[in-house]
């Protein structure tokens, strides 16, 4: 063979290598939603765009469209999606066809409508042209807004590495700590690292009779008069000096959309969000440590307490966890029998009882052995003198008594409403609770209850650790409490729930309230696991400041 046709045959081979990468591309992004939510969005704002700028031929216009999520991911399945099927999209565009219906006859969405009969908006493509302006366009969210909601709660395995959390950037000394806020798992999520250059220095290390901050809190120095360093005095010789460790789903890891975001202009950071966790560590009610959350967080009251636990926190939690991910998520923990002690809380409160059906729920003996292999290998990696808080589960039927009627901000239509449409979309990340049919909820209700009494066994049992204290918070009491406090306020319960997903507890509210019972609780059952107060605190300050800020 000569040159040429070795060149011919390698461009060949390559070009069926790209087709079938492309196919599977557009295979998996049918599969998963997002190709859907990514089409309404690429042929609506075509559309517009055309509308101002007709002399840009089809592929221009595309490629303006899909350089507008932030997100390579997302930008690859717009192009994919475009170039695939260049040819029709020029003559639907120029027909000013219904961009649901596009999609949908391609096999990208599936026949669901808010609102409407769908078989009546289908049934051509223009039909959904004649429905009002509010009613398209909370279709044309809802469609944007579903992949979303789905792929952090169902799909979002297939984006992660090894250890089942995205990478961490930026973390030189792979000690698990970085120095930035917002990349990846970075210091939003885990107290900052204050020498990136040492695996030896990270937060919640013990050490004595070092002159230099080795666990990043700020202390450091050796006294002059008793040759004693610093964190010896003041930390060291504290009992209560624990570290705080988060474990659970999104309602520990902070899950929200900002409703800004439903606006018509800003839906392209929805689509940007595709491919990335949209939480929001630093301002939930446990590792909450930004001045948004004031002194509200688990994290500011007990630093408030004991001035050494200065960013001495890690916040593991991930989207759509439930109990079988605990054992997965105390291997993330950076922690061994000679760091400082921890105070733990552990917050699987829904993804067992949530899934597509009820068959998917968690049987109770498997939620038991998971729970119980969970709370071992924690034994086998925490320091004596720790404890561990446990979370009950919630019951979700809540969210369908207190939203269902209620208005969602993508336009004029019923929680209930959104629920339904997820559930057709295949895209309800919890459809045994969120949904119209009252018998799905009340099994889903028995299932939850159930579940919470393998907890409350297991505690009351006296399952017994080495190396720490276990308690068990019933979610359900917290509720309750919130409930009485609103009603006081005289404010709707929905106050305490997110109003874009319509299922978690609201960060600026929810979240805070929650945290304000649950200390209450602990002071009062468990005063043990908040510690005294730190009898240094005052010569901390005097000495060090704010050591080193957040
Ligand atoms: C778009 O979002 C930004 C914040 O992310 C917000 O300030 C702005 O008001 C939003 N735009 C509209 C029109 O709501
Ligand atoms: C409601 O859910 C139950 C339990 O899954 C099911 O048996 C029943 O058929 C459902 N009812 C309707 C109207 O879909």
């Amino acid at each position: 063979m000569d040159h040429k046709r070795i060149i011919c045959l390698g461009l060949l081979l390559l070009l069926v290598f790209v087709l079938s990468e492309h196919n599977k591309l557009i295979q998996t992004l049918s599969n998963d939603g997002k190709g859907c939510g990514v089409c309404v969005f690429a042929i609506t704002e075509a559309q517009k765009l055309f509308k101002s700028k007709p002399h840009l031929s089809t592929p221009l216009l595309f490629k303006q469209i899909c350089r507008m999520p932030n997100d390579a991911k997302t930008q690859e399945s717009c192009d994919a999606i475009s170039s695939e099927h260049t040819q029709q999209f020029d003559e639907y565009i120029k027909k000013n066809w219904d961009a649901d219906y596009i999609c949908s006859k391609l096999g990208l969405c599936k026949t669901c409508h808010l609102l409407s009969d769908a078989n009546q908006v289908f049934s051509s493509p223009t039909a959904a042209l004649s429905l009002p302006q509010n009613i398209r366009d909370a279709q044309y969210k809802a469609r944007v807004l579903a992949p979303l909601l789905f792929s952090q709660f169902k799909g979002l395995q297939s984006d992660q590495n090894g250890e089942g959390l995205p990478k961490r950037i930026f973390d030189l000394d792979g000690d698990y700590f970085s120095k930035y806020n917002s990349v990846g798992r970075g210091a939003n999520w885990r107290g900052r690292d204050c020498n990136d250059w040492s695996s030896k220095v990270h937060p919640g290390r013990k050490y004595t009779n070092i002159g230099e901050d080795m666990n990043c809190n700020g202390i450091h120095g050796i006294d002059k008069e008793t040759e004693k360093s610093f964190e010896d005095l003041f930390c060291n010789s504290f009992p209560d000096d624990r570290q705080l460790i988060f474990l659970g789903d999104s309602s520990v890891a902070g899950f929200m959309i900002p409703v800004e975001w439903l606006d018509l202009k800003n839906l392209t950071k929805v689509l940007s969000a595709y491919n990335n966790e949209l939480d929001w560590p630093m301002k939930v009610w446990g590792s909450g440590w930004d001045d948004s959350i004031q002194s509200e967080s688990m994290y500011h009251r007990i630093v408030s307490r004991n001035k050494c636990a200065h960013r001495q926190f890690q916040n593991v939690a991930k989207n759509g966890a439930e109990m079988k991910d605990l054992v997965e998520q105390i291997k993330n923990v950076q922690i061994s029998h000679d760091d400082k002690p921890a105070l733990v809380f552990i917050g699987y409160i829904g993804n067992d009882v949530c899934g597509p059906s009820l068959e998917t729920m968690t049987p109770v003996d498997l939620y038991e052995k998971r729970l119980r292999e969970g709370l071992e290998s924690l034994n086998k990696k925490l320091p004596k003198n720790s404890k561990v808080v446990m979370f009950g589960l919630i019951d979700g039927a809540i969210l369908f008594d207190h939203m269902g009627d209620l208005q969602h901000p993508i336009g004029p239509v019923k929680y209930s409403q959104f629920y339904e449409f997820l559930t057709c979309s295949g895209m309800n990340p919890c459809s045994t609770w969120l949904t119209t049919n009252s018998t799905s909820r009340a099994l889903a209700s028995e299932r939850m209850r159930q579940l919470d009494g393998v907890l409350e066994k297991l505690v009351t049992e006296q399952f017994k650790f080495e190396n720490f204290d276990l308690t068990f918070i019933d979610f359900e009491e917290l509720i309750d409490l919130a409930f009485a406090q609103l009603d006081k306020e005289k404010r709707p319960y929905s106050d305490l729930i997110d109003a874009v997903d319509g299922f978690h507890p609201s960060i600026l509210y929810g979240s805070r309230i929650l945290s304000k019972f649950l200390w209450q609780v602990l002071e009062k059952q468990r005063p043990d696991f908040i510690g005294d107060i730190n009898p240094n605190n005052e010569k901390i300050q005097s000495l060090f400041g704010d050591q080193g800020g957040h």
